[in-house]
């Protein structure tokens, strides 16, 4: 399928890519690396990247197409950034919720220049007709395009220059096959550790010209969920902390006063993490609930209880999906300081039990 022309003014190849990506609350460019070497933590994910920056650079040719996945606030937009800035070629950013018509992403495409990124953030959000145009983009470099309508339509072939396309997403499970399968290069992004976030945690402070103890920069980082982006922000929100109540200086001290100041507990939880566990465990006997159902008890919507807050829980050990919904660990009710009881099968999953029992003969 190609491309309606009346969905694309071909004289007015306006680069607008309708979105912007300033809009992230962790927008403050200064504190983002601009070279790889800069970037603390995914080790292996850089150790990749170098190779093949450096042998794509070394034939001349673009960056073979990359999909970065990863729970959210992890660095997806820096690291585009940087593979832009490491190849010496421009970047595009739009998201898949912006490019509405096939002629909004034809717009994007052919206002490339040779080499140059493409980053689509959420690119799981991409329509499917909207995907049909990507696949010879990315192939072939190739936009189809249909002229005219009904019998007498035909389809034109326009070149595009060589770019790489970025694809950032949260959820690559809800990405199409064939979409999936046109990127070369597929790489996951895991939560940090608190030594990394400690150490991202100091970079940040001597930028935005904070004093800060290596006690302090542990204690904000043992709290930010393995997280860069939540470790920024609670930075920030500590030194206002330390600017009114102390001399403007972090230790460890203000650190944990202001953190329980905006209730993050000694693990990094937050109101949200603590309602959804004791929800779970209060009313559904600590699982197994479906995620809809939780979602719904504690008022927050599905896709962010699945994103934000499920896979720090589960790193941690509080808890588990399981194929009939999902389940707290032991850890989770001693951390809340809950007594402990092992999830006891509800009604019918006891009357399901008793069918499972030969009758007698
Ligand atoms: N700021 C946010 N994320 C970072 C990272 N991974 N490395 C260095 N500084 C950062």
């Amino acid at each position: 399928m190609g491309i309606e022309t009346n969905e694309f003014d071909f004289e007015n190849r306006i680069m607008n890519t309708g979105y912007n990506a300033t809009e992230d609350s962790d927008a403050d460019a200064s504190l983002r690396p601009k070279r790889l070497d800069e970037y603390i933590g995914q080790e292996k994910v850089k150790e990749n990247l170098k190779i093949y920056i450096e042998a794509a650079k070394l034939r001349n040719d673009p960056l073979d197409h990359v999909l970065l996945y990863g729970p959210p606030g992890l660095g997806k937009t820096t690291l585009s950034n940087i593979i832009a800035s490491e190849m010496g070629v421009n970047i595009r950013i739009t998201s898949g919720p912006a490019i509405e018509k096939q002629g909004d992403l034809a717009a994007i495409l052919t206002n490339l220049n040779e080499g140059d990124v493409l980053f689509i953030d959420e690119i799981h959000r991409l329509s499917r007709s909207i995907e049909e145009i990507l696949y010879p983009a990315m192939e072939d470099y190739a936009l189809d395009i249909i002229i005219g309508k009904g019998p007498a339509a035909r389809s034109i072939r326009i070149d595009l220059p060589r770019f790489t396309l970025i694809g950032a997403t949260t959820r690559a499970g809800q990405m199409t096959t064939p979409l999936r399968d046109r990127f070369g290069v597929i790489l996951k992004l895991e939560l940090y550790t608190p030594e990394e976030l400690a150490s991202i945690v100091r970079r940040n402070a001597g930028i935005l010209e904070m004093q800060i103890t290596d006690d302090g920069a542990i204690e904000i980082a043992s709290r930010s969920r393995g997280t860069p982006r939540i470790a920024n922000r609670l930075l920030k929100r500590v030194r206002d902390f330390a600017q009114v109540k102390g001399d403007g200086a972090i230790n460890s001290d203000i650190a944990n006063y202001a953190l329980n100041r905006l209730e993050i507990d000694a693990l990094g939880l937050d109101n949200v993490d603590r309602r959804m566990l004791e929800t779970i465990i209060k009313f559904y006997d600590g699982g197994p609930v479906g995620l809809e159902t939780l979602a719904a008890t504690v008022g927050e919507e599905a896709v962010t209880l699945e994103d934000m807050y499920e896979p720090y829980l589960m790193q941690i050990g509080f808890l588990n999906r399981t194929p009939r919904g999902r389940c707290v660990t032991r850890m989770a009710y001693e951390h809340l300081g809950l007594p402990y009881r092992a999830s006891i099968p509800s009604q019918e999953e006891q009357l399901k039990l008793f069918d499972d029992i030969p009758p007698k003969s």
